[in-house]
């Protein structure tokens, strides 16, 4: 990839994406459930860029949404409704009403009280509502605990039984149409064994609600695959549709999963351009001009991402590199070993293109960063760079 000549074109903080790239991870975990009916819903959280979803729809992928704003911008790119799920321990009554419209898959529900809200509003719209309950199936994904969800102490999903409970309420309700079992764990997982055990757990409920007539159509594991961000032994596609098949066998449902940053994490570049170099004692500073509000993963979870210095090698010592913002926390790499820099040189921050975007802020009153899709060897414009009126335009009539 040409950083050079990207950002004499698009200017820096760039957040830039492989889309071919993006094409091989899908192809590669479609193809692993290639033994079965399969959807792959992308979990539009991890980076909702309208040409990303775009690309993702034209490959045949659907969605994983989790408001009402996801659910439109999945419907603009193309995402057929009938792929879209809509998931999230929180949805408002307009963002319900607005799913049942829009007649989309099913709504992921996460609570009794979130049940009879979605049936309420389904009567009020003359509607039946297809939806599948997520089960918290209290297993630990062994990640970090910001990204953790399937433990009971965690706020996702109801517990197995309560499961069953609102399963046997929908079959007695006109209103409610359960076709889905849905369960996820956790993010960035590494280990295949949490994935087993969730699958287990969740394709035995699966079976005794057969046992009551309930027919389950969709049986969603949920996204979290972990890619490597440094030296990460991450888990293979394939193993992963075995783990959650093995536990299928002699069952019909499509299999359903929600991957987000395994689809899009490794094909992203956050390019920004060294503005000083400076040293406070002994400590050595990189100050860039991309900062935490353009990646806050550093600065939220302690997360690494690889930096490396563009068209300069050779040796170098440790630095931190940060940025801009009045933070002490504003860094993306802490002790990185760098060549010796000066104004203008230019940083990729890599495997960025999972929750670095769609995560960024205007903090400190910055503008949002432009994004670049690269296809085929050609790059374009898939998002401008925020301007300063972009950043008042909703304030400025008030004055
Ligand atoms: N499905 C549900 C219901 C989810 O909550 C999530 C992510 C996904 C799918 C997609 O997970 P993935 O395949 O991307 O791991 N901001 C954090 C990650 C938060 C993930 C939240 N839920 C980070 O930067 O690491």
């Amino acid at each position: 990839m040409d950083f050079m000549k990207l950002a004499q074109k698009y200017q820096t903080p760039l957040y830039i994406y492989d889309f071919d790239h993006i094409c091989e991870q899908f192809n590669l975990l479609k193809e692993a459930f290639r033994a079965r009916k399969s959807l792959i819903c992308y979990a539009l959280k991890a980076n909702s860029n309208l040409s990303v979803v775009k690309h993702l729809a034209a490959l045949g992928a659907g969605c994983d949404c989790v408001s009402a704003g996801e659910i439109k911008r999945a419907l603009i790119a193309g995402v057929s409704k009938y792929k879209i799920i809509f998931s999230g321990v929180g949805k408002d009554d307009s963002e319900i009403e607005f799913a049942l419209k829009e007649d989309i898959l099913m709504l992921n529900v996460e609570s009794e009280a979130e049940l009879k809200r979605v049936e309420a509003i389904a009567r009020n719209l003359n509607k039946t509502a297809r939806i599948s309950i997520r089960v918290n199936p209290n297993v630990d994904a062994k990640t970090h605990p910001y990204i953790s969800t399937g433990l009971k102490k965690n706020k996702f999903g109801v517990d197995i039984d309560t499961a069953k409970k609102l399963y046997i309420y929908c079959k007695n309700s006109p209103l409610l149409e359960p076709i889905g079992i849905h369960c996820h764990i956790g993010s960035q997982i590494l280990d295949i064994a949490p994935y087993r055990d969730a699958a287990a757990v969740t394709a035995e409920l699966l079976r005794s609600l057969k046992s009551l007539e309930i027919d389950i159509k969709f049986f969603d594991v949920g996204g979290g695959l972990g890619i490597r961000y440094k030296d990460e032994v991450t888990i293979k596609p394939y193993d992963f549709a075995q783990a959650v098949l093995a536990n299928l066998a002699g069952t019909d449902v499509t299999v359903v999963c929600e991957p987000g940053r395994f689809l899009v994490g490794n094909s992203g570049y956050l390019l920004t351009k060294v503005l000083y170099e400076k040293y406070n004692g002994a400590k050595r500073f990189v100050i860039t001009d991309a900062a935490m509000n353009d990646l806050i993963r550093p600065s939220l979870y302690e997360s690494y991402h690889e930096i490396e210095a563009v068209n300069k090698s050779g040796g170098g010592t440790l630095a931190d590199v940060v940025g801009p913002v009045c933070e002490s926390g504003d860094f993306l790499g802490r002790e990185v070993l760098l060549p010796q820099l000066s104004h203008g040189d230019l940083l990729v921050v890599k495997s960025a293109g999972a929750y670095g975007f769609s995560m960024s802020s205007n903090y400190n009153s910055r503008f949002r960063a432009a994004e670049v899709a690269i296809e085929d060897g050609k790059d374009r414009l898939i998002r401008k760079r925020e301007s300063f009126e972009d950043l008042i335009k909703l304030e400025q009539e008030y004055l």
